[in-house]
């Protein structure tokens, strides 16, 4: 049994979002980004990426790495111009393997560890001894002073492989090529996955100047008209899931506590795929202990870290069945035998509401960074969105638009909201591109 008015109360309290307060992020949210770009103390890093938009006249074959958080992939991308291109090869390998026989992840594994796999997806992938310039596509936070040279500043999304942060990722890939007899194989450039996803849309898409990912992590990059100390326009990825000024409840602030990087990558822990889950579970833990759900007291895997994830919470919300089937069995395979109807409604409930405060956080910043970009809100924007919560998380892109018209009025309807699918991949092999033709 479930007291649904006290829930709700609590809900409220807890993940209800105001318009005011959330043109007060956006605002808050453009004043961090001036702050960043001017080198004062900032929660965004505003990286420079030394990369700048694609004429779309592109050509050729390039080989890409994609290393996100959970695979990485390997792709031989045929750019054909005019915004076409094909994936004539791909292939994607877990970094933890599903019976646990490697973590490529975790605090164990080494640099060259990490790096001889990607340099073995690329032996799998690469034909005969053909040298295509290498594009990796690398989703961490990195500071660049070229666009091939990318030290890791620190991981991020709990990922602990030892040995990487304060290294040039792209010579450890180099090194691994070498070791693993692939000397004429040299990364031509490194490039985070919000810009890949931007690229991607930006080679058939003048328009196309935000690209931005709603996946296991969360961030979002832009094409900045006037980047510090550089003659022409750059992609500059802000690292936004990082973003500190927020409204926090009290499970942000149990699980920030429980995390491997307190008080770093708060809005990540608000919005992203690696944390929601943890965000439901932290609630309907405390709602079961305060007697409002899952009565006489919490099943036990709600007291497990982790037991929850963004996928499960996909899977609540798209549960369309009269009475919950679905998350019924899917309590049922977390050990919940008979579970209630009003226990099941409550945790869809939950999910509904964290993941739509998710969504309206992103499309806040979202609104804060347009207002920096386009002050006089004339112009047609694109934002490329990659990654499972934007295409997968039933309502979620909705809530983004629904959002940016509350924000932005009828500016709203000339912002575009396109899905990059894969875009992650496929950019890295545009912006090998652009480092031989230089770009537009
Ligand atoms: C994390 C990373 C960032 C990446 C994002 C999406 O926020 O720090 O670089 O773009 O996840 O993968």
């Amino acid at each position: 049994m479930a007291d649904i008015a006290d829930l709700q109360f609590l809900l409220q309290e807890n993940f209800c979002l105001t318009p005011d307060q959330l043109a007060a992020i956006a605002e808050s949210f453009e004043q961090e980004m001036l702050r960043g770009l001017a080198g004062q103390p900032s929660s965004l890093a505003m990286l420079p990426s030394f990369l700048t938009r694609p004429s779309g006249q592109e050509q050729g074959t390039f080989l890409a790495i994609d290393f996100g958080g959970t695979n990485v992939r390997a792709l031989l991308v045929e750019l054909f111009g005019r915004g076409r291109f094909e994936v004539s090869t791909q292939l994607s390998r877990p970094l933890v393997a599903p019976g646990g026989f490697y973590n490529l992840i975790g605090a164990r594994a080494t640099a060259e560890d990490l790096f001889g796999f990607l340099a073995r997806q690329v032996a799998d992938i690469a034909p005969g001894c053909r040298n295509y310039p290498l594009g990796l596509t690398f989703s961490y936070p990195c500071r660049q002073t070229a666009a091939d040279n990318s030290i890791l500043i620190s991981w991020t999304k709990e990922i602990q492989t030892s040995g990487v942060e304060g290294r040039d990722v792209g010579s450890l890939l180099s090194e691994a090529l070498i070791r693993a007899n692939l000397a004429h194989i040299r990364p031509a450039v490194v490039l985070n996955d919000t810009v890949s996803a931007l690229l991607t849309a930006a080679y058939r898409e003048p328009d196309a100047d935000i690209g931005s990912i709603c996946g296991t992590g969360h961030n979002t990059c832009y094409l900045e008209a006037n980047p510090p100390q550089e003659p022409r326009p750059m992609y500059i990825n802000m690292e936004s899931g990082n973003y500190d000024k927020l409204p926090f409840n009290r499970y942000d602030i149990v699980l920030d506590q429980a995390s491997d990087k307190l008080g770093a990558a708060r809005l990540e822990k608000m919005s992203s795929g690696r944390y929601i889950g943890e965000l439901l579970r932290l609630v309907a833990l405390d709602a079961s202990e305060r007697g409002l759900v899952f009565r006489p007291g919490p099943p036990e895997f709600l007291r497990q870290q982790d037991s929850v994830t963004g996928a499960d919470l996909a899977l609540m919300l798209s549960d369309k069945s009269p009475d919950l089937a679905v998350i019924r069995d899917w309590l049922e395979r977390k050990g919940v035998r008979a579970s209630g109807a009003e226990d099941r409604g409550a945790l869809r409930h939950i999910a509904f509401c964290v993941t739509r405060r998710s969504a309206q956080l992103v499309a806040a910043t979202f609104a804060g960074l347009l207002s920096h970009i386009d002050p006089a809100r004339v112009r047609r924007h694109v934002i490329a969105i990659d990654g499972s919560l934007y295409e997968k998380m039933p309502g979620y892109a909705g809530t983004i638009q629904e959002t940016l018209t509350v924000l932005l009025g009828d500016f709203a309807s000339r912002i575009s909201l396109q899905l990059s699918k894969d875009g992650s991949g496929v950019g890295a092999a545009i912006a090998a591109a652009t480092l031989q033709t230089g770009g537009r």
